[in-house]
């Protein structure tokens, strides 16, 4: 029996994550770990709780994690547990530090220890820092790092900390560098979750800024797939970008939203930026596509529509989140 543990596996990417190998590869035994944070939601898995081994409980309580590598050897971990909003890590940065970095390491050893085959750590291109508007460039996988907020300082660290345990060590580790994802399952403390709801209950979509900082958008279904890819086919050691090859602003995220939902009543509305807004992420995966075969099965627009649909249909799974929406403290003032 093949074992996996898979950290953060009630969260966005992870519950996503966890539905995948859940359906593609019924033989695994799937264990999740996850401390339910207020992104973290159990109900993410709701309609498969019963197929997987679920954990509640913070990383960095090593004991408990022990306990789990002791009741049976895993073949593979999937490393998506992490402290992932900025604005709050603009807030609290020392959560940012435990969760990201300290479990990070915690995880690592362990997985040395017990001799897991191969350990694959999910990131993200904040590492990189950022790009400017003008600039015809785009990060891949020999990009220096620029981290620029606690967020991305963190996961740099994390995949740093990755990489020596492959490099000291020989564990059998790889890494991916991801942009913004959205799909199912997204609390909408981001921008593609939080405009969908923003216009499906009539509220207007507060754009950061003068909305024209770009991000690269990746349909977590086409995420959830290069790390399928990766984990079974990658080669250890190696890092690989993906990205959804949707390089949108918060003004055309918006215009996208107010088209999907044609019945809204909502407006665009400039708001406060975010410190330290990083003004363009894109990113290069031609790596992935070459030597793994990776492609997005979607355009951002198939993308999108898939989305908005999904939230459409599950009011029950977003509506008390809505009642106590996190609101970052730069847009208080
Ligand atoms: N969402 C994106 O667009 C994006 C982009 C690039 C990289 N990533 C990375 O992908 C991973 C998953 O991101 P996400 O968007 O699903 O985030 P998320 O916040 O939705 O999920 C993270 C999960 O990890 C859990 N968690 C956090 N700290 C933990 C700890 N110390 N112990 C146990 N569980 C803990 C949380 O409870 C949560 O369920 C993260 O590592 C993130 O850095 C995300």
């Amino acid at each position: 029996m093949t074992r996996i543990l898979i950290t953060g596996g009630a969260g966005f990417i992870g519950s996503n994550f966890v539905h995948l190998i859940n359906k593609k590869y019924p033989s695994y035994e799937i264990v999740v770990v996850d401390k339910l944070n207020s992104q973290g939601r159990k109900e993410n898995l709701a309609d498969i709780i019963d197929s997987i081994e679920f954990h509640q409980f913070d990383l960095v309580e090593e004991d408990k994690l022990r306990a789990l590598f002791e009741n049976g050897g895993f073949e593979y971990v999937v490393h998506l547990a992490a402290e992932s909003n900025v604005d709050r890590s603009i807030e609290d940065p020392d959560a940012f530090v435990s969760s990201n970095v300290t479990a990070t390491n915690i995880l690592l050893r362990l997985s040395k220890e017990f001799g897991v085959q191969r350990f694959h750590h999910v990131s993200t291109d904040e590492v990189f820092g950022e790009l400017e508007l003008d600039q015809d460039t785009k990060f891949n996988e020999e990009t220096p790092y620029d981290p620029r907020s606690p967020y991305s300082a963190t996961k740099a660290a994390s995949d740093h900390l990755v990489r020596a345990y492959f490099a000291t060590y020989g564990l059998n580790t790889t890494i991916s560098n991801c942009s913004n994802n959205y799909g199912p399952y997204q609390v909408p403390e981001n921008i593609v979750p939080l405009f969908a709801l923003f216009a499906l209950s009539g509220k207007d979509l507060t754009i950061y800024g003068d909305g024209k900082s770009v991000r690269d958008y990746l349909f977590v279904e086409d995420h959830c797939a290069a790390i399928d890819l990766i984990l079974h086919n990658g080669k250890a050691g190696e890092t690989y970008c993906v990205g959804g090859g949707a390089e949108k602003n918060g003004i055309e995220i918006a215009d996208a939203i107010l088209a999907s939902v044609p019945e809204t009543s909502s407006e665009k509305k400039f708001v406060a930026d975010r410190p330290g807004h990083d003004r363009r992420y894109a990113i290069d995966h031609s790596k992935l596509m070459r030597e793994l075969g990776y492609k997005p099965s979607v355009t951002f627009e198939q993308g999108l529509e898939k989305t908005v649909k999904w939230y459409r249909d599950n009011h029950w799974w977003w509506e008390p989140i809505m009642a106590d929406l996190y609101v970052p403290d730069f847009l208080k003032n």
